[in-house]
């Protein structure tokens, strides 16, 4: 008789911790506590870890923030933080006061050497009342622009060098770079002070449950990996559409845009998920080495593909379900005359032995029809010579469709006879949706990522040469929008975005999945 396949876990660490553990003993500092990252993502993400019981015993945070707050008075605003939740889980109170039991609080502006002495002295302090034995993740939820200064400092500190035993980690957030040739200096930067191994760049995108399925789905079943290439797949879509404007970021996103807010980070890692090779196995840098080979596939466009293979695109006033939404030049602090997109639309080839000849199409955009983040595996037609006889419908070409967001759920489009003595063909769907059938609670997907990055598994952060490879395909889109004669189109709020994108695809005689 055979015996019961045992779950196969996930990252380099597999073979010593498996997910159902609590994570190894170790303080969590986080630089920027009082801001919103922290406030909705990461207490929310320790607060359903400590649910989980994966947070250990050893276990305390250490905010980092200039704010002017007692010990009591930060724990009373982590505490009403929590109560605010989105997404909040019901019960979990013990939980919470025991996460808020191990709060502590160091205020000091991040330029300020004195707040990295008094944060050593408060390391020393938790080490002994919570043996945490000397490991620290230092957590950046900051602008980018301390992302440098902050690791130096604690360089500067003694609190990054690693002794035996004791871990010192940093985790970066996005935006790592603003384009290629940013994104190596601070590379570089980094490396001077702390090693590859201890920086964890995170993109949230990667703790998502149906992200990580891409890779289940592929490499766990017989039945996909065989039909995965170019001789059964049409084209792939891959879209990032938010319901959402600019809110309270217009400043940040006037000087960024939704190429390089989203291009370089989300859709570049749904994409290498998607198109890399099989990894020799689940290690950290065997997943990555794939990664990054497939992102080096792709052909950046040059200036003249540009304007042919890519559409920038900004949002106008609209209207939706009777409410008036403002244009993206109307909204607060962002330029009149705003040049900026919020929509970009590109068509990229991988070429590689699997991919070639087979198009990805990539779109993201704010103020969209409906919140969808997917992405859509369209397979070629079958032979349909025997329906052409029976002059009935053409079925639709089978789609398999992971969706990311709203809700996380994998669907198949196949034909079936609809009922009846005539034949008639239909396309139906086969759906599994995640929360009918494991009954997950609501995760912010910072979840796995601090669990993994407290024990070491960096399979699901990014590695240097991996976001270098993101925006070496961005970058040349980046500078032919530069230019003046690069065109901006526009789209109503609230639609399914611009005409253009809807060209790029049916010159090729394709149409975008509808968003809603
Ligand atoms: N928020 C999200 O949903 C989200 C999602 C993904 C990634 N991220 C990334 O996460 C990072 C943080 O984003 P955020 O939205 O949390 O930003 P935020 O709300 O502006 O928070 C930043 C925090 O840093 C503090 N700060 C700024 N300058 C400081 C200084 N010189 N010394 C000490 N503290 C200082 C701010 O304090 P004051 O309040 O006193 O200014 C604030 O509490 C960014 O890199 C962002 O791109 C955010």
């Amino acid at each position: 008789m055979s015996s019961i396949p045992q779950p196969v876990q996930f990252g380099e660490a597999a073979d010593q911790i498996s997910r159902s553990q609590p994570a190894g003993p170790c303080v969590l500092v986080i630089f920027g506590v009082l801001g919103d990252l922290a406030k909705r993502l990461l207490f929310p993400a320790l607060w359903n870890l400590a649910r989980e019981r994966l947070l250990p015993e050893q276990f305390a945070v250490v905010g980092f923030g200039r704010g002017d707050l007692s010990q009591q008075q930060f724990r009373e605003q982590i505490r009403a933080n929590l109560q605010d939740a989105d997404g909040r889980r019901a019960g979990g109170a013990a939980e919470a006061e025991w996460l808020l039991s191990r709060l502590s609080f160091v205020q000091s502006d991040f330029t300020d050497a004195d707040g990295y002495q008094r944060l050593a002295a408060a390391l020393r302090e938790v080490d002994q009342n919570r043996a945490t034995g000397g490991n620290y993740l230092f957590y950046l939820a900051t602008a980018p622009e301390f992302f440098l200064e902050v690791t130096e400092r604690l360089g500067r500190a003694d609190l990054l060098r690693q002794t035996e035993g004791r871990s010192r980690r940093v985790v970066v957030e996005k935006p790592f770079g603003r384009d290629l040739a940013s994104a190596r200096q601070l590379n570089r930067d980094l490396l001077r002070v702390a090693a590859e191994e201890q920086i964890y760049r995170i993109d949230h995108y990667l703790g998502k449950e149906t992200v990580l399925n891409i890779l289940v789905l592929r490499f766990a079943n017989g039945i996909f990996e065989p039909v995965w290439n170019r001789r059964y797949i049409d084209h792939v879509q891959i879209t990032v559409a938010e319901t959402l404007g600019v809110e309270a970021r217009g400043g940040y996103y006037d000087h960024t845009g939704a190429l390089r807010d989203m291009v370089p980070s989300h859709l570049m890692q749904v994409l290498a998920l998607t198109a890399m090779e099989p990894p020799s196995s689940f290690s950290a840098d065997a997943v990555r080495n794939e990664q990054v080979k497939v992102l080096h596939a792709i052909p950046p466009l040059g200036a003249r593909e540009c304007g042919i293979c890519a559409v920038r695109a900004q949002y106008t006033g609209g209207e939706v379900e009777g409410v008036r939404l403002r244009g993206y030049r109307e909204e607060e602090r962002v330029a009149p005359g705003s040049e900026t997109e919020t929509y970009a639309a590109m068509k990229l080839a991988v070429d590689n032995w699997r991919w070639a000849g087979v198009p990805f199409y990539l779109r993201t955009g704010k103020r969209l029809a409906a919140r969808n983040t997917e992405v859509v595996i369209q397979f070629r037609h079958a032979p349909l010579t025997l329906f052409r006889a029976a002059s009935v419908e053409l079925p639709s070409a089978n789609r398999l469709r992971v969706r990311i967001q709203p809700e996380e759920s994998i669907s198949l489009l196949f034909a079936a006879k609809a009922p009846g003595p005539r034949v008639t063909v239909r396309p139906v769907e086969m759906r599994f949706c995640y929360r009918d059938y494991f009954g997950q609670a609501g995760q912010t997907g910072y979840e796995t990522l601090l669990y993994d990055a407290m024990n070491g598994d960096a399979s699901l952060f990014k590695r240097g040469d991996m976001i270098e490879a993101g925006w070496s395909v961005v970058t040349p889109v980046l500078e032919a929008w530069e230019s003046p004669l690069s065109p901006l189109c526009f789209y109503p709020a609230g639609s399914e975005g611009p005409e253009a994108s809807n060209e790029l695809l049916k010159r090729d005689g394709y149409q975008w999945m509808p968003l809603k």
